[in-house]
């Protein structure tokens, strides 16, 4: 793909609205300014982008790990490491900070990444587990095969996401094909997704098939998986429905925000899923929780971040990552 070409001052602009120097930036905007950073892939961008870790908000904090990782940028190993070693950081940000790293797919990463598959916290001990099987399968003979492939000129990927886990081998790129959409295919990759004796990485492989399969009996099986123990495992579940944007996980997206007793990296996840998906219905559920002083940080910061995208959605808005638009006006 070719690189955006930005200036300087440019690129100053963005880290100023990144980093809300000014103080006056809404947060929506600053995840405008990362999007814009994280789709410039340069050095200089995700060396802004790990500046943003000094910040009070683990939404942000959470987002910026993944942005790197999706850099896949062995540079910015050492950023993702000093958050994952902080046990002071926020479990949600740290999660992530722990995924990232598997999306970068380094094979010395899995020594520092065993260091946490004791975590005082679940979904740190969970992510750390599932980073390591990430990268061993990414050099594994069917990982680099699968690299080679999405690396060629004329490779149109599905989604453009570097995910936890590659879907099930048969589904790994290209469209689903006729056998995939049967009955039994998807009610197989349901039952392996539900197995809780399998491995997480395992059941993520099913998660991701099932995205890729992506029809309302798909749809139907991820959402079953709600009623897993596991908030990252649901959380992930709630990041699929976000890129699905199928309007029929709606009703279980607005179950999972409502609920106040699930954990909030589950509501966060939900709550910019329904933003995405962005029909009229999602609306009064997002600027409920905006508004709720029951709601936690997290759910409420999503909601901000939901209602922003659900703007863009509804607009005539070329891209959502248009910070760089935004600072050339300005100046
Ligand atoms: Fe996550
Ligand atoms: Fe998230």
């Amino acid at each position: 793909m070719a690189s955006i070409s930005v200036s300087s001052a440019e690129l100053a602009a963005l880290e100023a609205t990144l980093l809300n120097t000014s103080g006056t930036v809404a947060l929506h905007d600053r995840f405008r300014a990362l999007f814009t950073l994280k789709a410039l892939k340069t050095q200089e961008a995700v060396e802004i982008i790990a500046k943003g870790f000094q910040d009070e908000s683990a939404l942000l904090k959470h987002e910026l790990a993944y942005c790197l990782g999706q850099s896949r940028k062995p540079s910015v190993l050492p950023y993702l490491q000093d958050v994952l070693a902080n046990v002071k950081e926020d479990p949600m940000v740290r999660h992530e900070a722990a995924e990232a790293m598997g999306a970068i797919g380094e094979m010395e990463s899995i020594h520092f990444l065993e260091k946490y598959l004791h975590d005082d916290n679940v979904s740190v001990r969970e992510t750390a587990e599932l980073a390591i099987d990430r990268i061993k399968w990414d050099n594994s003979e069917e990982g680099k095969r699968h690299l080679k492939e999405t690396e060629a000129d004329d490779f149109i990927p599905t989604y453009t996401s570097i995910d936890p886990a590659p879907p099930t081998s048969g589904l790994l790129s290209g469209a689903p094909k006729p056998q995939d959409l049967s009955h039994a295919s998807i009610d197989a990759l349901k039952t392996k997704l539900l197995d809780t004796s399998l491995p997480l990485f395992d059941r993520y492989r099913a998660m991701f098939a099932l995205r890729n399969i992506g029809n309302a009996e798909a749809v139907d099986a991820l959402a079953a998986g709600f009623a897993d123990q596991s908030a990252l495992f649901k959380h992930e579940i709630a990041f699929v429905f976000g890129q699905l944007l199928s309007p029929h996980s709606i009703p279980c997206l607005v179950k999972v925000l409502d609920d106040n007793n699930e954990s909030e990296m589950v509501r966060h996840e939900a709550a910019e899923a329904l933003g995405g998906i962005a029909t009229p219905e999602v609306l009064p559920h997002l600027r409920e929780w905006l508004k709720r002083e029951d709601a936690p940080r997290v759910v409420r910061e999503s909601c901000q971040v939901a209602l922003d995208m659900y703007e863009y959605e509804n607009s005539d808005q070329f891209q959502y990552a248009n910070a760089l638009e935004t600072v050339q006006a300005a100046a």
